[in-house]
């Protein structure tokens, strides 16, 4: 059985006083949750968060890693700098990185790779547009999205890695896919997995749906066999909304 995670993707919203605010709230509202819990926040916030939740059941996410140890990248941050605050999850590859910062599958991989080599769980993010679902391109293109992501990786590493299978055309939106769409193409992405590194590894993965996912619709999408979490955005950044996604099994 794999055990469910939620994160929260904050994006670009919240100060160092707000963060505080919002996870001084949170914390006593999911340490019975059954779910991993993740907060996934901007680097300002990264060590105040960290403090606050010390001891707690809920872990630290950043929203990008550069795959470099150190050296002239202006406005970069290394995965060994994100360990040296707390940080133990790193998105990787948001198609809002895609769309307006010229994140590629190639130096998703290279993420991918520094992220797992310096001890951060990478939450690898896929998913296609609303034109490519139209043209059903959705299931090749998940499929080789993951597969150059994890490509380079030991069958132990995938293991521990985090999908998220994001729609485009559902993040921000308040689209969202039914919970039908979003377990047949999570169940593709495991497939591609299964074919090419065996059903061990497919098995272990854990795999979330992204996009416009609400204290509403959680249950609906939970109950799916394939999915196993979810990423959160909108409704990450209310510790009321955040909290009732990450305790949709109560
Ligand atoms: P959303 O964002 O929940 O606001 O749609 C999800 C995401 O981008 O990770």
């Amino acid at each position: 059985m794999r055990k469910p995670i939620i994160a929260g993707n904050w994006k670009m919203n919240k100060n160092p006083k707000q963060a505080e605010e919002i996870v001084t709230e949170l914390i006593p509202l999911v340490k019975e949750a059954n779910a991993d819990v993740v907060v996934c926040v901007p680097a300002v916030c990264y060590s105040t968060v960290a403090n606050l939740v010390k001891n707690t059941n809920i872990k630290l996410g950043a929203q990008n890693v550069h795959w470099e140890v150190s050296g002239a990248f202006t406005g970069e941050l290394s995965a060994d700098m994100l360990k040296s605050v707390g940080v133990e999850y790193v998105i990787i590859g948001h198609s809002e990185r895609r769309q307006y910062f010229g994140e590629t599958d190639r130096t998703v991989n290279l993420r991918v790779k520094a992220a797992v080599n310096a001890g951060l769980i990478p939450i690898i993010c896929v998913g296609e547009s609303k034109m490519e679902r139209e043209n059903n391109y959705t299931n090749a293109l998940v499929s080789y999205q993951t597969l150059i992501a994890l490509k380079g990786l030991t069958n132990d590493q995938i293991k521990n890695c985090v999908i998220a299978y994001e729609p485009v055309w559902a993040i921000g939106t308040g689209l969202v896919a039914t919970d039908e769409q979003a377990n047949e193409t999570i169940g593709v992405i495991r497939k591609a997995i299964n074919d090419n590194y065996g059903k061990d590894v497919a098995d272990a993965v854990r795999i979330q749906y992204g996009g416009s996912m609400n204290p509403s619709n959680v249950k609906g999408l939970m109950a799916q066999p394939e999915i196993d979490g979810g990423l959160i955005g909108g409704a990450s950044l209310k510790a009321q909304d955040f909290s009732k996604v990450v305790c949709f099994d109560k």
